[in-house]
């Protein structure tokens, strides 16, 4: 295996994935001790100071400049959010659309992005699906478009078979079609390098306990700020250019910021915001490219292995079109995911099998190990049968 980063020394940050083979990143993240330390540090000033809350605002400042790196975005361009279904949300209602106007999404994408755009029905608006074929790309949609659609919006990376989606070859036709773009990035982000400003997206939505190694309950919204026309369906005084100094609600001064702040209502989950920081600095430490490489070579391991065993790969096989972490063997869930749990082994059931999701943490050996087990119990099956 080529050495990318020291692997042995990034796991030994995350103590859960030396008692189990975890390979299951694409559920949550297991937890490092520099989050567990940004949240520990968050506890210990509010519980001996009360927080000093301006130095804990700085912070968040802080991490949104890093969120903004990652994604090649100025940080008046990102929000922060509650998960991706709220960004999808946020997004889904700050498109100028009208009663007749049509959106395009992709068959079976992830609930929490879709019914973000199917409850626009309400508005009179509709959503049409193209169906998820292994290669989704600029080809995919422009058959469909006709002179009510609006917007196309699509995962990155899906969660069930690990296809990985032309996201800049379908930013390029919407930028030829006038078309607003919107992207959910959860299963991609800090795995796949992403280029916000490249993907003429306006809106780019995800959550963070995946690939960005926090607990559950915060997410990000970029918002390209050139878009202007772009507004915010709810409203706090944190949403406002110029929010009342004296606290009093006035109905004549409303004008939304003009900074994605223009999304946000209210105060902040700070403790996950700082832990954010935290694993952002791990992340950039190595490199995005580096642990997209890293999982890309497991990957490959993993699909020669399933191949010796005759097990069938769900979604895509090479590495133009499918995800470097995520990957889906036809093993059926009910009858494999106890088994896989008593060897000691962290997956996920899956539509069609059982999902195998990589870490920055996982090595040769963790792939190895899941392999071993789906071995032996083949072959005793084999031999069960033969006696
Ligand atoms: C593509 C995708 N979007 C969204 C989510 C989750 O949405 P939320 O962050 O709102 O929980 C997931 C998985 O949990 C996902 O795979």
């Amino acid at each position: 295996m080529v050495k990318y980063f020291d692997v042995q020394a990034i796991r030994k940050l995350f103590p859960a994935v030396e008692k189990l083979v975890y390979l299951d990143s694409g559920f949550q993240t297991p937890l490092s001790r520099p989050v567990k330390e940004a949240l520990e540090t968050f506890i210990r000033e509010g519980y001996e100071t009360a927080g000093p809350k301006s130095i804990w605002i700085d912070r968040m400042e802080a991490t949104r400049a890093k969120v903004a790196r990652l994604l090649n975005a100025a940080p008046q361009e990102i929000a922060f959010t509650k998960n991706t279904s709220e960004s999808m949300n946020i997004a889904a209602n700050a498109l100028p659309l009208k009663p007749g106007d049509n959106v395009l999404m992709v068959h079976g994408d992830h609930p929490n992005n879709t019914y973000a755009f199917l409850n626009l029905k309400r508005k009179g608006i509709e959503t049409r699906f193209v169906p998820m074929t292994e290669v989704i790309d600029a080809d995919s949609f422009r058959p469909r478009i006709d002179a009510n659609t609006k917007a196309i919006s699509m995962s990155h990376v899906t969660f069930h078979a690990g296809h990985r989606f032309d996201i800049y070859g379908v930013g390029d036709l919407c930028k030829e079609r006038n078309l607003y773009y919107v992207l959910d990035i959860m299963q991609a982000v800090g795995v796949v390098p992403i280029d916000a400003k490249r993907t003429g997206a306006c809106f780019i939505g995800s959550g963070t306990h995946k690939g960005l190694l926090v607990p559950q309950g915060l997410g990000f919204l970029y918002w390209n700020r050139e878009l202007t026309e772009l507004e915010p369906a709810y409203l706090a005084a944190i949403s406002l250019a110029t929010p009342p100094s004296d606290f009093i609600a006035r109905p004549d001064d409303m004008a939304p910021a003009p900074t994605a702040g223009r999304f946000e209502i209210g105060n902040f989950n700070l403790p996950a915001i700082h832990a954010l920081g935290a694993a952002l600095d791990l992340i950039e430490s190595i490199g995005v490219e580096n642990i997209q490489n890293h999982c890309f070579d497991l990957g490959d391991r993993l699909i020669a292995g399933l191949d010796q065993l005759g097990i069938a790969l769900v979604g895509p096989r090479h590495r133009e079109n499918r995800a470097p972490h995520i990957y889906v063997a036809a093993l059926p869930a009910a009858e494999w995911i106890d088994f896989l749990t008593e060897k000691g082994v962290r997956v996920s059931p899956e539509r069609d099998g059982i999902r195998i999701s990589l870490g920055m943490f996982n090595t040769a050996s963790d792939v190895d190990r899941f392999l071993d087990a789906v071995r032996q119990r083949l072959s005793a099956a084999r031999s069960n049968k033969a006696a």
